[in-house]
Order: C-alpha cells, then structure tokens, then sequence
C-alpha cells in the first residue's frame, strides 16, 4: 500500500517541527529516514502512525485519506524507539496482544505467534516475561508483536538500537527478508547510514524537518545534491576543504589542481569559494593529482587501513587502502586523488 504525505506539518506550541513534507513511499517499498538526533524522525513516523496530531497537511495510505484516523483504526505495525513490552504478560501473550484486541480465536493466535516466533528464532522464550530478557530479545519480540497482524504498513523506529554487533547484522538481514516476503510498505527511523543502506530501496535523509535529498543508497552516495548529504553517507566519511577557483584550479593552502572540464563548464567564477569533497577511496598512493602532507592518524581495520594526512595548509584529508600499511606515522607522503571522482560545493552547500 502507497504511503504518502503532502505538505505535512507539525508543530509542539510555538515550534515548528516539521514543515511541508512531502513524501510518497511506494507499494511493498522499505525506506529509511536517516538523520541526526532532532531532526523530526520520530515525529514523522507518530504522524504516519497517527500518534500524533498532524498540524496540517494530508497524509495517505493508498487512496484513502487517513489523516485523522487514529492508530487503532489502521493495521499499522509499530517498533517504537523505546520498545514499551507489558512487564506482567508472558512473551507469547506480549506478541499475542494485537490479535487479542481484534477478538481472534486461540487457535489463530496460536497459529500466528508461533509463525512469527519461528521467523524470529523466539520459540524458547514465549513461556518467559519481559524481565527475563535481554534487551537485544526484548527487541525482537517488540518486532514480533509489530509483526504478527501482518500489517499493511510496518513503521520501526530504531529498532535495532539495543543489540549487539552480530546479532545488528543478522537483524539487519532478517527484518529485510521478512519485508520483502510481507510486501508490506515500510518506513524504517535510523541515525545509522550504515543500516539505512544496507536495508532500504531508497533513503530520504533528514535535517532540521526538511527532506534533503531521497534517493537510493547509490545516488546519495555517488550523486549527493549538497554539501550536508555528502559528509552524511558514507563511513569512513568525505574529506572536505575549502578553496578558491584560480585559472580554471581549485587553490588552497598547500595544494593546487586543475578543475576538471565538468566543473570549469558550469561556470564557476574565478575567486569563487569552492569546496572540494574527497571520499578517502580517491585518495591513493598512484592517482593522478598529487597531494602532499603529513601521516598524521593510522587505523588499521584489518582488511583496510585508514590514514589521515595533514597538508601544509592544515587541511585534513583521509585515505582507505586494503592491504597492509605502507608508511608510518609521521611520514610525509605524496600520493594523489582522483579529482574525477571528487565533488565540488559552492557557497551555499550545493553541488556545482
Ligand atoms: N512532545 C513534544 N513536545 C515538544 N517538542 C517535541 C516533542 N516531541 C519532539 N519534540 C521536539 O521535536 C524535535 C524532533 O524530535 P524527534 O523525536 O522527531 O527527533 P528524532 O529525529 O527522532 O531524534 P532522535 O534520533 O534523537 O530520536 C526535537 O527538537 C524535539 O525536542
Ligand atoms: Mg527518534
């Protein structure tokens, strides 16, 4: 079912929120709203789910208006952030409970809390009360209680908050395998990129209420349309500096190279501030440009190591390589980017 929200808005009091969002989730489609903390995500999906009031705009599940419905009048499944699990109830009557609501026969709810405890690796721990979880369990059978009416429109907000390293993964995979066999529209809240692009069709990323940019996970990396987007996706993230266009160069304290035809064509201006953008894969020992600095932090990750490197102006710019480390702290070096593959921000943010 098609989500979509139009010029929607909201506001506590005096404060304004959210403002003229519009927002159109396709059928079966999974997307993340990814942003930092404050920025309106929650308050989106309480919206969506009918928590809250919505201020003023529409929002749509198909063709149907449901702006004013109430949570209870809609088969929404809901993951909330702070996971509320009834303490008194077993875990088999906790994911039992909407079923219960809508008055269906043991032998239904039966059928489907075991369905859905099997898909979650939970059978062992229906009999158990919330308490005796960990919060990583207690997680899953949030996801489990949100799951088991088969909703129309599941919303999750940071639902893999409280887990550990491996157990995050394996979830990662599992709620995006049970959305693709559901086919139900979902929206998942994140502050993680990582999560965001791992496991959604398309991301809208968020900042101060406004949508930035929505897109798949491919475009806002390899396409973003400013500078906030850039430095947002992608870990380890973007290098950036600040310069000046000089003879068709970027310029800036201790380095110095060609624009490429692209950017000269849109018609920079010279003694325009620029900054360039540099994701540390286009940073590498033979690329073309060069570029000259300090090794000034190592990380080795094992597969990858990563380096910073000081140039003389003080601007820092980080390096991924795979393989073992080729220098050391301290080292002076010149390796190159590939200013192809940079991009590059005007003033105001935007993407020249
Ligand atoms: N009930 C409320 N009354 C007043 N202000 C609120 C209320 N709920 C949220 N806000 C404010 O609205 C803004 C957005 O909050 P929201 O919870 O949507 O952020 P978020 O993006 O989910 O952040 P986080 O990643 O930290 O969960 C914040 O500035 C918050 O303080
Ligand atoms: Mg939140």
């Amino acid at each position: 079912m098609e989500i979509r929200l139009e010029k929607f808005s909201k506001s506590f009091g005096p404060v304004k929120v959210i403002e003229d969002m519009d927002l159109t989730i396709g059928d079966c489609e999974m997307i993340a709203l990814l942003g930092p903390s404050g920025c309106g995500k929650t308050t989106t999906l309480y919206a969506v789910c009918g928590i809250h009031k919505v201020t003023s705009g529409r929002i749509w599940f198909g063709d149907k208006d449901v702006t004013a419905l109430p949570p209870q009048k809609k088969n929404v499944g809901v993951v909330f952030q702070s996971f509320a699990l009834y303490p008194h109830l077993t875990i088999y009557e906790n994911i039992a409970f909407p079923l219960r609501i809508r008055k269906e026969s043991n032998a239904d709810i039966k059928k489907k809390v075991d369905e859905v405890a099997g898909v979650l690796h939970m059978e062992t721990l229906l009999d158990r009360r919330p308490g005796q979880l960990s919060g990583g369990q207690q997680q899953r059978v949030a996801l489990a209680r949100a799951l088991v009416r088969k909703p129309d429109v599941l919303l999750m907000d940071e639902p893999l908050a409280n887990l550990d390293a491996g157990l995050r993964l394996e979830m990662r995979s599992e709620i995006r395998r049970i959305q693709r066999e559901t086919g139900c529209t979902s929206i998942l809240v994140t502050h993680d990129q990582v999560e965001a692009m791992s496991m959604c069709d398309r991301i809208a990323l968020m900042n101060d209420g406004k949508i930035q940019q929505i897109g798949s996970p491919n475009d806002m990396y390899h396409r973003p349309e400013n500078r906030f987007i850039a430095g947002f996706i992608g870990s380890p993230p973007i290098s950036f500096a600040d310069g000046k266009v000089e003879d068709g160069s970027f310029v800036t304290p201790g380095l110095r190279f060609e624009l490429p035809d692209r950017i000269k064509k849109a018609s920079v201006a010279a003694g325009q501030n620029i900054t360039v953008g540099v994701r540390p894969e286009y940073l590498q020992p033979d690329f073309a440009t060069p570029i000259e600095g300090e090794v000034t932090f190592i990380e080795s990750q094992g597969r990858e190591v990563l380096y910073d490197i000081t140039l003389a102006g003080g601007q820092v710019f980080r390096s991924i390589q795979t393989g073992e480390q080729v220098c050391k702290f301290g080292d002076r070096i010149r390796w190159g980017i590939d200013v192809n593959s940079a991009f590059f921000f005007d003033e105001k943010g935007d993407r020249i």
